[in-house]
């Protein structure tokens, strides 16, 4: 790890502001629908808790428009984390100015509390110096632990930095580049891609960073059959991205070239309409005119399994089909089947956040994958190859 850690750090007595992402799925009544993200960053606050340190949490919730919306606080999540940590976590109700201040400085060594949504400010997306002056009058050491929001050069994960002398990377940070790093710089071979998921668009950049790295490409989801109608395939109704297409007839080429093999599926499973009866599976060059696909069928499902039954290192975004419905699951549950044998088997796994991660989970495999990441957008900005300003901002080794 090139940056500072939460190891490097004094903490006794400190008053350690902690940016985390606690930005978690709600339900209509704003039950938080999946607490992993609350739950990967136990071992950094437990840490800063024991070692005497006194933890000031800041997150963002949503997207509220810089001003205040009851819907998005923060409070239930102070509630579910002092659940999980098994002690009292305070809550609140802003996160900036005087009464903020002199709430941190009555917190005891070992005490935890957590500060209202900072986007109910503007400054915190802008990036606004005042704002970002105002959280750092709050600590004394600052640590980010929000890999999630780390591709945002907001005031909490990047403006503020800059008033401490000391920047370090919490466990959930470290652990989630140390796997994503080491694999896209230093994989044990043969290194397997996959992806998935409705489009091209928006992991263009992830496709072509991938084919300089990996040993193969395997593409299932929506975004295949761009690629297979680019070979001259007739795809009926599946998503296709028209404007994709010769981007798509680049990249097969691209990967040719380079001698990267690209697996694209040879079956599949279609249906007339999502939500209609009628099913069946056929090889992908018998697409009916109005049928579309759904999932990856049972031969591509072997093949992929083959290719990645061989694999030492294996990174997974995106679905392989509408894993939504169970129906259409099984070519994304059997991948993630495959996955967790061969991390038993000591490859090395990582599994992209967002509907990857809710996929595996849903699956059943959610404890069976080296990594899964608490980041979606971050991760994809990673795996570009791009360097995320909240991991710009820490203290070099
Ligand atoms: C995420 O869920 O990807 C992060 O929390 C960042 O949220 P944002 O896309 O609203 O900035």
């Amino acid at each position: 790890m090139a940056k500072l850690t939460i190891d490097d750090l004094e903490l006794k007595g400190k008053r350690v502001l902690i940016r985390v992402d606690f930005n978690v799925p709600l339900d209509e009544e704003g039950g938080i629908t999946d607490d992993r993200r609350i739950r990967s960053t136990l071992p950094t606050i437990e840490k800063v808790l024991s070692a005497g340190g006194k933890a000031i949490l800041i997150s963002h919730l949503g997207r509220p428009k810089g001003k205040p919306d009851p819907k998005l606080s923060l409070r239930p999540v102070a509630q579910r984390l002092g659940e999980l940590l098994g002690k009292e976590v305070g809550f609140f109700p802003d996160c900036v100015g005087e009464k903020v201040e002199k709430k941190v400085n009555e917190l005891q060594p070992g005490e935890c509390l957590l500060l209202e949504n900072l986007r109910f400010y503007p400054g915190e997306r802008s990036n606004d110096r005042r704002f970002s002056r105002g959280l750092a009058r709050l600590a004394d050491v600052y640590i980010n632990d929000a890999f999630g929001t780390a591709h945002r050069a907001h005031s909490s994960t990047y403006g503020v930095a800059r008033y401490f002398s000391r920047r370090a990377a919490g466990y959930l940070m470290e652990k989630e580049l140390n796997y994503l790093g080491k694999a896209l710089t230093n994989p044990s071979r043969p290194f397997v891609g996959i992806l998935g998921g409705a489009k091209i668009s928006g992991k263009i950049e992830v496709i072509a960073n991938l084919l300089r790295k990996v040993n193969s490409l395997l593409i299932g989801g929506g975004m295949a059959f761009t690629f297979l109608k680019a070979q001259g395939l007739e795809i009926g109704k599946s998503l296709l991205e028209e404007d994709k297409l010769n981007l798509a007839h680049n990249l097969l080429q691209n990967a040719k070239d380079r001698g990267i093999s690209i697996c694209l599926p040879s079956d599949c499973i279609i249906a007339k309409e999502i939500d209609g009866e009628e099913v069946k599976t056929v090889p992908v060059e018998a697409i009916p005119p109005d049928w579309m696909a759904v999932d990856i069928g049972p031969k591509t499902t072997e093949g992929f399994s083959a290719k990645l039954r061989g694999a030492k290192t294996v990174i997974w975004n995106g679905p392989m089909g509408i894993f939504e419905q169970e129906r259409f699951a099984q070519g994304t549950n059997s991948i993630a089947e495959v996955l967790a044998q061969i991390t038993q088997e000591g490859a090395t796994t990582i599994v992209g956040g967002g509907d990857t991660a809710a996929a595996v989970q849903k699956a059943g495999y959610g404890d069976k994958m080296s990594h899964i990441s608490t980041g979606g957008g971050a991760t994809l900005e990673f795996l570009e190859g791009k360097e995320l300003p909240g991991v710009r901002a820490l203290t070099d080794k």
